[in-house]
């Protein structure tokens, strides 16, 4: 079960200067009906990622089996949408411990910070481990640099064996790693070419790590399947959730000046689901003066942080409270605790999470603040695989709400040229001199011992 509370962003609760009117939702009917319309014809094409709950996993369950038959460790080289889905499944379903689970220890090589790498390599045996190199491009530097190191590694450690540690997930065609795959014979997977890293999570991208760790693939995917066959038939706003999460964003953005979307779980295993929304948000849907940033926040942790600024700053922001109904474990408070402190006297650590989320949004209503509740009854992989879908295809359609393209991402591209300037990459030599034009070191400040 998903329900979305949605009744704290309309105008009737929070006041028509902050909240959305019923008749604004009404007005953007047709506009939701056309964009469905257009949703679902680009099914085969830039949508794609509404096909992946559909695949066939016979083959990633049967290498999964395989790696656990044969490897302790499991290691994902990647960064962005190829690496925060991962990420997000295994502390969603298996929770913060799940390195102490029966299945290999996982972990992640993203950034390429040299104690971060350093300390993996210091945590796992390199003889026991595989590596999962995920790549769309196939050339992201983060993921060639730290593959490199790894590749060479592997190659004094085994010799010609080296290959048996390796999984390229790939494009089918494009990009070095793909060749370079080819050239050597190792194991690689595919990236469905139409479907981009952000939307990637249910395509091999996250399915591997995720069969590898115990997780069921089967129930998350039909989970997705679930919502993908609800939001194809219904182009209701009121009635689609992922139309629904979309709508409030937009009108709240675009109306009501609300720039910045919180994502706030009440649920610490949804910690993660929040680094892979924002990138979702942030990079799908800023572009051309458009966009919305995406603010993570966790509660209770970040009542004592950040709820004065949402209660008393500009009036920018819509909340998402995410909350889960059922713990895997609870706490009781038991009843002889010295009478000062008698009002916890028999609540459970599970009930005091929620009464702090019910006495925040009390808060939050009484200063204006829009804020919707994602409800999910318990955190399994049907849910997961819903809740995934769900944002993923309320970031594509947002997306169509402002006339953008929600799938490109031209400005992060700039950067990592300007990257491949100052390495002496060829061909990037003007980016280089470019990059002296713009880049000084004028005003400064420094302290020395
Ligand atoms: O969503 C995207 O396309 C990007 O954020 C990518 O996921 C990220 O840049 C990594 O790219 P790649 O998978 O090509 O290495």
């Amino acid at each position: 079960m998903i329900k979305i509370d949605f009744t704290n962003v309309m105008s009737d609760f929070i006041g028509e200067k902050h909240g959305i009117l019923f008749e604004e939702i009404e007005a953007y009917k047709e506009i939701v009906k056309e964009v469905h319309e257009k949703i679902k014809e680009e099914r085969d094409n830039s949508f794609y990622f509404t096909k992946l709950p559909y695949q066939h996993t016979e083959e990633i369950k049967k290498l999964a089996i395989e790696i656990r038959e044969n490897f302790d460790y499991f290691v994902v080289i990647g960064i962005g949408g190829s690496a925060l889905g991962n990420q997000m499944i295994q502390e969603a379903i298996n929770g913060f411990n799940y390195n102490n689970f029966n299945y290999p220890k996982f972990y992640i090589m993203d950034n390429v910070d040299p104690e971060k790498i350093g300390n993996i390599l210091d945590l796992i045996d390199i003889r026991k481990t595989m590596f999962n190199v995920i790549t769309k491009s196939g050339s992201t530097v983060e993921t060639i640099a730290n593959f490199a190191i790894v590749l060479t590694t592997l190659k004094d450690e085994l010799g010609e064996d080296y290959k048996d540690h390796l999984i390229f997930t790939t494009d089918p065609e494009k990009g070095f790693l793909r060749k370079f795959g080819e050239r050597e014979g190792i194991k690689m997977l595919d990236i469905p070419p139409k479907v981009g890293g952000r939307f990637s999570v249910l395509s091999n991208v996250g399915l591997l790590s995720s069969a590898v760790c115990g997780i069921d693939i089967d129930l998350l995917l039909e989970g997705a399947r679930k919502a993908d066959e609800l939001c194809m038939k219904i182009s209701n706003p009121l009635e689609n959730p992922a139309y629904l999460i979309g709508l409030i964003h937009y009108l709240a953005c675009e109306r009501k000046g609300k720039h910045i979307s919180v994502m706030m779980p009440y649920f610490e295993r949804l910690s993660s689901f929040v680094d892979w929304y924002r990138q979702l948000w942030a990079e799908s849907l800023g572009k051309e003066g458009f966009g919305q940033t995406p603010l993570k926040s966790i509660g209770t942790i970040d009542q004592h942080s950040q709820i004065q600024l949402f209660r008393e700053s500009p009036k920018d922001k819509i909340i998402t409270f995410l909350r889960v109904l059922e713990s895997s474990r609870d706490y009781k408070i038991p009843k002889d605790i010295p009478e000062e402190i008698g009002y916890l006297a028999n609540h459970s650590l599970k009930e005091i999470l929620d009464i702090e989320l019910e006495g925040t949004i009390a808060a939050l209503i009484k200063s204006q603040v829009p804020n919707l509740t994602i409800t999910i009854d318990r955190l399994n992989h049907y849910n997961l695989g819903m809740l995934i879908y769900i944002y993923e295809l309320a970031t594509g359609f947002t997306g169509m709400l402002y006339k953008i393209n929600p799938f490109d991402q031209p400005a992060v591209e700039e950067g990592k040229d300007f990257a491949y300037g100052l390495m002496g990459r060829k061909g990037y030599e003007k980016k280089l001199e470019e990059y002296r034009e713009l880049v000084k070191e004028k005003y400064t400040l420094e302290i020395n011992d």
